[in-house]
This record gives structure tokens, C-alpha cells and sequence, in this order.
């Protein structure tokens, strides 16, 4: 191990971080090895730049924003969504069609004690967030008799407890075959100088890398390969927190192939002006999402002749991509957006630390910066109370409650 620690001492001084060694002789062996590797196996150079990058004010101002097309599935006719439903069904019983949930979420807001996925919605039937999502699969797998395989992208926080939750549940009667696990990549978090934090228990504190990691973490752990093995053309990959999420939808499929996109999402009408959403849009000529907190009060404000706001379109992380879109997407880093949280730390005189403010910065890649890589997309406006029903927050909006009403109104249960 001496070579070994020789080599992190070095790297650690290049780049002003010895502190990350300062308990390292309390540490087990096992666990001193452990941090060793985490050191020798850090960009360290990255850390530097996304820390010079906290520095610098995001700007929007220079990007050319345009409204972007979209299809209202309520307003098709009765042959389009005929045509449709019969192209993406053929996707589907053909056994081309593959989910991803992205459940590496940290659900802080919600403040679980557990993965999101394995919170009981507080259903009679005491149904768990993911035996909710794994109804739907079971569903269309019943009905377009072909096993639809389903990947569920997990953090190293959670990965243990959440492959645990599905034994336990056997799986909830799908085939434990169709599952596949993997583990998202994860990042240092780093104080307002810049010096990376160290964790309770004396290793290198890390934190996901934000949904937008699905993709890198979908190459590195052999995901795209597998799926290319199957045969699958098509991959719905939506967030793990929508109990009402239409994960196999033949409309979505069929349109997207219709209209020549490798890429569709399904968008809400955004409820009004002010509502703190991202709405898909085009930028710089190329489809992507515009943040609220980066749209100005006069394009969120913006209506058509009809009265609809025009850049109204919702992104709600339910979006499916052609395999060789995935291939293109996983060759490149997308970027990485800053935010400022709260994070308890090994503090110099080795207690834990307990902010009461923020004060770490974490850094996440963003799933629709990924948008920008096809020049066009399929956007399939759906209806809210069909398709969604998030939970984020303990109460009020967009909590378990809420879902739960919108649940129950859905699958007609009193
Ligand atoms: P959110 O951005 O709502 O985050 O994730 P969250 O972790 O669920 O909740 P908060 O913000 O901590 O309260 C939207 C979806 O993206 C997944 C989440 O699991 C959720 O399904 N996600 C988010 C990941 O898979 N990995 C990440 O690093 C971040």
C-alpha cells in the first residue's frame, strides 16, 4: 500500500487536497485501501474546471430559443392513432421495446428512509412506488405477449437496499429475468473553496451525478451492449417518482417512427406562466428544455392566437430513444450544472459537521442536455391526469398524497 499512497499523496498535493488524507491512519485497512483507489481514480482536473465553473454566472441570454412542434394525442383522429399504435405495437411484440427507471435519485425532499422507489404510497393495498411501475410493465407485457425488459439505474447509495426490496418481493411475479440493475456514476462534492468534502466516516464524499448521467453509466456498465443483444430498437427511460407513468406506450413509438425522430418525449400543457417546470423548446436550432429557472417572464408569458402559451410543453422525464441515439449520445460528456446544498462533513478536527446552511457544491448532469444531440424530436402532448402523478415533496404539491388522489382517480378506486 506504500506506493500506493505514495502515488494519492502526490496527486493530492498537485491539485491542494491533502486534507483528504488527514484521518487516513484511523482509518481500517480495508477502508484506507478504499479511499486510496478513490483518490488514484478521480478527475481531478474536472474538479478543478466544475469548481472554477461555480464561479461563472450560467448564460442564457446568447442562445436562440424557439417554440418546438408537438403532436396533442387527444386531438389525433381516430386512423392516426390507429396507424400509430399499430407501428409501435409491432415495436413491442417484437420484443424491441426496453424500459429504464432512473431510481439513483438521493429523494431528499421527500426524505424516505429508504429508496423512493420502495415508499408505500398509502394505498389499501400498501403498494410500493416501484410494484405500482411494475403493474404497468406487467400489463403490457400481458397484452402484447412479449417480456419487456426492464433496467433500473440505482446509486451506489442505494443499489444494495434496492435489489434487496425486489428479492424480497420476488420480483413482484415479472420474470427476475427481465430485470437488470446497474450503478450511475457519482462526483465529489466540494466546498466554496474548492476543496473537496470529506464524508462521515473518513472517505471522499460523492453524490450521484444527476439523471443525466443515465447515459455514460449506461455504456460503462455494458447496458447499450445487452440491449443491442436482445435485439432492442427502442428505450423508454422516465423517472422512477410518476405512479401514473405510461412506460409502454405503442403512440409514443409509433409516432416517433413516423415522423423519422430517434428521439420523443411526452410533454404536459404547463399549467400556467409561473409553474416550475422545464419546457421543451428549441435552442440553437436543436431540440432541448428550458429550464424555469432560466426562461424569462416574457417567453413564459408568450400565447398563440388560440390563447396557449407557446412555450407550454412540459417536460416531464418520460422520453424514449432509438438505441443508435443512445449509442451517439453515450460517446459524449454532457455538461454539468452546479448546485449549492447542504451536506454534513468531516470537519478539521475530525467531528461531524451539521450545516444549517448550504455550503457544498454538487455537481449534476441534466438528461435534456442530451436533447440537442438529434436535430429533431417527437414531442406527444399527453393529458396530466392520465400520466401524471409525481412524488417529491412530504406534503403539499406533488407529494404522496396528491399522487395518491391522482392514483385512485385513475384507476377508478375509492
Ligand atoms: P429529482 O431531480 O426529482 O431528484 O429526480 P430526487 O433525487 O428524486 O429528489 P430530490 O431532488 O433529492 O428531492 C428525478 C428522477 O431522476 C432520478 C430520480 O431518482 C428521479 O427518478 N435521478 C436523479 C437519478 O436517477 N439520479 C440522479 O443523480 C438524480
Amino acid at each position: 500500500m506504500e506506493e500506493k499512497l505514495l502515488a494519492a499523496k502526490q496527486m493530492l498535493e498537485k491539485y491542494g487536497q491533502e486534507h483528504l488524507l488527514k484521518f487516513y491512519d484511523k482509518l481500517t485497512d480495508e477502508k484506507k485501501n478504499e479511499l486510496l483507489n478513490t483518490i488514484l481514480t478521480t478527475d481531478f482536473k474536472q474538479m478543478q474546471e466544475l469548481y472554477e465553473s461555480t464561479k461563472i454566472k450560467p448564460q442564457f441570454d446568447n442562445a436562440k430559443v424557439e417554440p418546438i412542434d408537438h403532436t396533442t394525442k387527444e386531438e389525433l383522429s381516430k386512423e392516426e392513432l390507429e396507424k400509430y399504435t399499430s407501428i409501435g405495437e409491432e415495436v413491442i411484440k417484437k420484443g424491441k421495446l426496453a424500459v429504464v427507471t432512473m431510481a439513483g435519485g438521493q429523494g431528499t425532499r421527500l426524505g424516505h428512509n429508504g429508496p423512493k422507489g420502495t415508499y408505500d404510497l398509502g394505498l389499501e393495498s400498501h403498494k410500493s412506488i416501484f410494484e405500482i411501475l411494475c403493474d404497468t410493465i406487467k400489463e403490457a407485457s400481458q397484452k402484447y405477449d412479449a417480456i419487456i425488459p426492464w433496467y433500473i439505474m440505482t446509486s451506489d447509495a442505494n443499489n444494495k437496499d434496492t435489489i434487496e426490496f425486489f428479492e424480497k418481493n420476488e420480483y413482484f411475479g415479472y420474470p427476475k429475468s427481465a430485470f437488470s440493475f446497474f450503478i450511475q456514476g457519482k462526483l465529489p462534492m466540494i466546498d466554496t473553496n474548492g476543496k473537496i468534502l470529506l464524508d462521515e466516516d473518513g472517505m471522499m464524499k460523492q453524490a450521484a451525478d444527476g439523471h443525466g448521467g443515465i447515459f455514460e453509466a449506461m455504456r460503462k456498465n455494458g447496458v447499450l451492449y445487452d440491449m443491442k443483444e436482445k435485439g432492442i430498437e427502442w428505450v423508454y427511460i422516465g423517472g422512477v417518482d410518476n405512479v401514473l407513468a405510461k412506460m409502454v406506450d405503442p403512440v409514443l413509438t409509433g409516432l416517433a417512427i413516423s415522423q423519422n425522430s430517434l428521439m420523443a418525449g411526452k410533454s404536459l400543457v404547463k399549467a400556467n406562466p409561473e409553474e416550475k417546470v422545464g419546457v421543451f423548446c428549441i435552442k440553437d436550432g436543436r431540440p432541448n428544455v428550458i429550464e424555469y429557472t432560466e426562461i424569462s417572464k416574457e417567453l413564459a408569458e408568450m400565447t398563440d392566437e388560440k390563447g396557449e402559451l407557446i412555450y407550454g410543453e412540459s417536460h416531464i422525464l418520460c422520453n424514449e430513444f432509438n438505441i443508435a441515439a443512445l449509442e451517439k449520445i453515450s460517446q459524449n460528456k454532457l455538461p454539468y450544472h452546479v448546485a449549492f446544498k447542504k451536506a454534513n462533513y468531516l470537519g478539521p478536527e475530525g467531528k461531524v459537521i451539521v450545516p444549517t446552511e448550504p455550503n457544498a457544491f454538487k455537481f449534476e448532469a441534466f438528461i435534456f442536455d442530451a436533447f440537442s444531440t438529434v436535430d429533431k424530436m417527437t414531442i406527444l402532448r399527453v393529458k396530466r391526469e392520465e400520466e401524471f402523478a409525481p412524488v417529491k415533496n412530504a406534503e403539499g404539491v406533488d407529494s404522496p398524497e396528491t399522487a395518491r388522489a391522482l392514483y385512485k382517480a385513475y384507476h377508478h378506486i375509492n
